[in-house]
């Protein structure tokens, strides 16, 4: 049945159809002339249709062979369209590339999860130890009044930590904190006693070398009530410095001089590298100094309100900077701010 005159016929048209097509799809310069040209050949009017349509009026014996032979040709013509098509795509990707100087078929870069400043994950710690003392956050304004950074500290007007070269003055009575104490006055003129709190927070000084900068952290610490005694206040730095620095961490005080406590402490640990026996980060003193501490001042209690014969409290303030230096070996504090990625990474 094969060598039936319908089918010869088709299949040699057909071959001849196909021939062209693929003279024609080499010569295709766009998409748009691509489509164009299937449907020329393969649409319901087209080439092979009207290929068809002679053979109408088919014997039904041959209808079956015809079919077949039909489908074949058209198979084919899909394929050279398909893949003129396909050609067509590459170079106009190509050519993109080529003029846009982007190769969007490269895989993305691989994304970087961030992490927390080492800053802030110390803050966190030295928070979340005294939160489980029972202390509660405060905070207060980074741009103060003299009165709250200095006055109702008990800073006398020639005090040196008033000095141009300390303090960034905005104007004679407006300035950069020069530290967080300043939230005690705030939040003892706010609410009656017992008061105990921790304010962590940015501070400000004109000063800069390998162990200061003009921005830096403290977290300020202030107790309030009753009964509160020198006692506690080493107490609490004991069990603070405990879970900071490790449990046999030792804690001791020295006696100094802050306007707004008396007495006044410097508060040292035993070193973090040495454990105390003396080494080149406590310069063989065996002791690190880490925060300033004292029984807050009379007058202080007097300015915000309280009356020193009733209440009394111990207040005490920290450089966060400080300590993670010292947790983390860094010996240079720029390093905290440069944001560089090397040094960054490290604390994750
Ligand atoms: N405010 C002091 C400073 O910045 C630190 C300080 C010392 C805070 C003694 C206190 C304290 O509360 O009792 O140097």
């Amino acid at each position: 049945m094969s060598d039936a005159p319908n089918v010869q016929a088709l299949q040699s048209r057909g071959e001849a159809l196909v021939h062209e097509a693929e003279r024609e799809a080499k010569r295709l310069q766009t998409s748009e002339a691509a489509h164009a040209c299937k449907a020329k050949y393969l649409g319901k009017k087209g080439l092979l249709a009207d290929v068809m349509k002679q053979l109408s009026a088919l014997p039904p014996e041959e209808r079956k062979s015809v079919g077949k032979v039909a489908n074949t040709i058209k198979e084919q013509l899909e394929g050279i369209f398909d893949a003129a098509l396909k050609r067509l795509e590459q170079e106009a990707l190509d050519k993109s590339l080529e003029t846009s100087g982007v190769d969007v078929t490269r895989p993305a870069r691989e994304r970087w999860l961030g992490t927390l400043h080492p800053l802030t994950r110390t803050t966190f710690r030295i928070i979340e130890v005294f939160q489980s003392l029972g202390f509660v956050i405060a905070d207060g304004p980074e741009i103060e009044h003299d009165f709250y950074n200095f006055e109702a500290l008990n800073f006398p007007k020639d005090h040196p930590a008033r000095d141009m070269q300390d303090t960034f003055f905005a104007s004679p009575d407006v300035l950069l904190r020069t530290h967080t104490s300043p939230v005690q006055i705030r939040t003892m003129l706010d609410r009656k006693p017992p008061v105990r709190i921790i304010c962590p927070g940015k501070v400000y000084r004109c000063d800069a070398d390998i162990t200061h900068s003009p921005m830096f952290h403290q977290v300020e610490g202030l107790w309030v009530d009753q009964r509160v005694s020198m006692a506690d206040l080493k107490g609490v730095l004991r069990a603070f410095a405990e879970r900071l620095f490790g449990r046999h961490t030792k804690v001791r005080l020295r006696p100094s001089y802050f306007p707004f406590v008396e007495p006044g402490a410097e508060v040292d640990v035993t070193c973090v590298l040495c454990g105390g026996k003396g080494c080149r980060v406590c310069k063989q003193t065996g002791w690190l100094e880490i925060l300033g501490a004292g029984m807050v001042h009379p007058n202080v209690l007097t300015a915000v309100g309280y009356n020193p014969e009733e209440v009394r409290g111990f207040a005490f303030g920290m450089g966060v900077e400080r300590i993670a230096m010292l947790l983390h070996g860094v010996d240079d504090i720029r390093l905290f701010f440069d944001n560089d990625i090397r040094f960054l990474r490290q604390f994750q």
